[in-house]
């Protein structure tokens, strides 16, 4: 592992704030093609967002770990890097928990309602899933329908498209509470579509065999390692970065401990409501000062209990539940490779969040645990290990899973959320198409950024 640099300042072709997998994959590229670099991290590890870490002799992951079968960019450099991958347990049946609270078995790939609401769901899934496939991931809001669809909440739009409340409850939870980890009402169904076409389609991102198919064995924050390590002393860790002054073709960059470099450019590898935490001389334009204010991280806790045996195989479950209604409106068999004890994750998003965050620690577990037995049965609530990953508590990151913009924004700011300023360049999941709000993005975003860089730098 890389280890923090004395206070010094020296030159480099491109500064890279951040060491999370876009500014790591920058990194990773510039110096392939023979670019000096310096990455510049806060945090006293990398991996940002992905964290892989050993609570009470459990390994957990405590941020992003799926990876799917559409994320070519990220599973190419798990190759590249030698990591392998394993499957997610799913056999057996699934929980279904509806509005009344009550828990049903289902082996099918439908939900077990009724079958008008299934009609329904699958009606509003054949929508999202031809805008998604209109509109795209690229440039959602260069689309003639992005005004429209920009301006009104995802949950106008459901309930302008359905008076079936229990289907537009589900299929607003895999983008809410699932995705965007925002209230419905909070973000657009422009904002909606986006998440869908990212992942290739909304079907994608209901379908939990493809979103959520396979870990990274020893966890998704090797991924970050392995490319910190090539990097080597160029990776600055306890650095948090202050200051960028910057003109036309050369920029300071001021990190705590007295480290500055001078560099040609700089990559901004950091989610955009973080922006603000460093100083610019001069500042930003108007614009990114504007736009930057709309962009807002969601919030979710991602629970994890580990058992001293996987139970709820031995009941023929594969341990996947969901219920739009429930605290915990999703849980998984989330078992390391190889591993005898059974773990669940699960997740509380949004407002159902902020609830528990209004309880004690005791009370919190609790009515999480609670929830979860409700799926899974009354074994569910005695873990050996619990815990919850608290991302809105991080200095660094301050939400979860990544930023969306409000209501309205998309459309009119999106154009130039990756346009750079100057010497000054963006990168990072959250501004991603294709793997938005995903490791996949963040790294496709980290190659994008090095040849714009590469490009500028190559024009001398
Ligand atoms: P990231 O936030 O990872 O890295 C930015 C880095 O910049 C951080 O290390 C931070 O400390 C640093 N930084 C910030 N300000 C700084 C400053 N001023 N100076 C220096 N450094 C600074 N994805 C996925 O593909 N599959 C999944 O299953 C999940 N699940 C998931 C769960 C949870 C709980 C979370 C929080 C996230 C996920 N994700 C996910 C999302 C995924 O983890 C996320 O999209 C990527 O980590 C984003 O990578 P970036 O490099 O863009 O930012």
């Amino acid at each position: 592992m890389p280890t923090p640099y004395p206070a010094s300042t020296y030159d480099r072709d491109v500064v890279i704030v951040g060491a999370g997998p876009s500014g790591l994959a920058a990194a990773r590229t510039l110096v392939a093609r023979g670019y000096s670099v310096a990455v510049l991290e806060a945090r006293d590890r990398v991996g940002g967002r992905t964290w892989t870490r050993e609570i009470d002799g459990a390994t957990l992951e405590i941020g992003g770990q799926w990876v799917s079968p559409d994320q070519s960019a990220l599973i190419a450099l798990l190759e590249e890097l030698g990591l392998k991958t394993f499957e997610r347990y799913r056999e057996g049946e699934s929980i279904y928990v509806g509005p009344d609270g009550v828990a049903i078995r289902y082996a099918a790939e439908n939900f077990p309602v009724d079958q008008s609401t299934t009609d329904e769901i699958d009606r509003l899934t054949d929508i999202l899933d031809g805008l998604a496939a209109e509109i795209g991931a690229s440039e959602p809001w260069a689309h003639p329908l992005a005004r429209e669809l920009d301006t009104i909440s995802f949950s106008g739009w459901l309930a302008q498209q359905s008076d079936n409340a229990e289907a537009t409850a589900n299929v607003g939870m895999f983008i809410a509470g699932g995705m965007l980890t925002k209230p419905a009402h909070a973000f657009s169904a422009l904002q909606a579509v986006l998440m869908a076409a990212s992942a290739g389609s909304f079907s994608n991102l209901v379908d939990d065999g493809f979103i959520l198919d396979k870990r990274v064995v020893g966890g998704m924050q090797k991924v970050s390692i392995a490319m910190a390590t090539d990097l080597g002393e160029d990776v600055h860790l306890n650095a948090p970065v202050r200051s960028v002054e910057w003109s036309a073709d050369r920029v300071v960059v001021s990190a705590d401990g007295g480290l500055s470099i001078s560099a040609r450019q700089v990559v901004l590898a950091v989610p955009p409501n973080l922006y603000s935490r460093i100083s610019f001389d001069p500042p930003l334009p108007r614009r990114q000062h504007q736009m930057h204010q709309h962009l807002s991280l969601g919030l979710v806790i991602k629970i994890h209990a580990v058992y001293d045996q996987p139970f709820w195989r031995d009941a023929g479950l594969s341990g996947t539940g969901f219920g739009a209604g429930e605290i915990v409106q999703e849980v998984y068999d989330n078992t390391n490779h190889e591993d005898s004890r059974g773990t669940l994750v699960g997740f509380v998003s949004d407002e159902k969040a902020d609830a528990m965050f209004e309880l004690d620690e005791d009370e919190r577990k609790r009515v999480i645990l609670a929830s979860i037995a409700n799926y899974l049965g009354p074994e569910a609530l005695n873990p050996a290990v619990y815990y919850e990953s608290d991302w809105a508590s991080e200095e660094w990151t301050r939400g979860a899973y990544a930023a969306s913009f409000d209501l309205g924004g998309l459309h009119r700011y999106g154009r130039d959320s990756r346009t750079p300023v100057g010497p000054i360049h963006f990168s990072c999941s959250d501004i991603a198409a294709e793997g938005y709000q995903h490791v996949d993005g963040a790294i496709r975003m980290g190659y994008r950024t090095a040849d714009a860089v590469a490009a500028l730098l190559e024009e001398g």
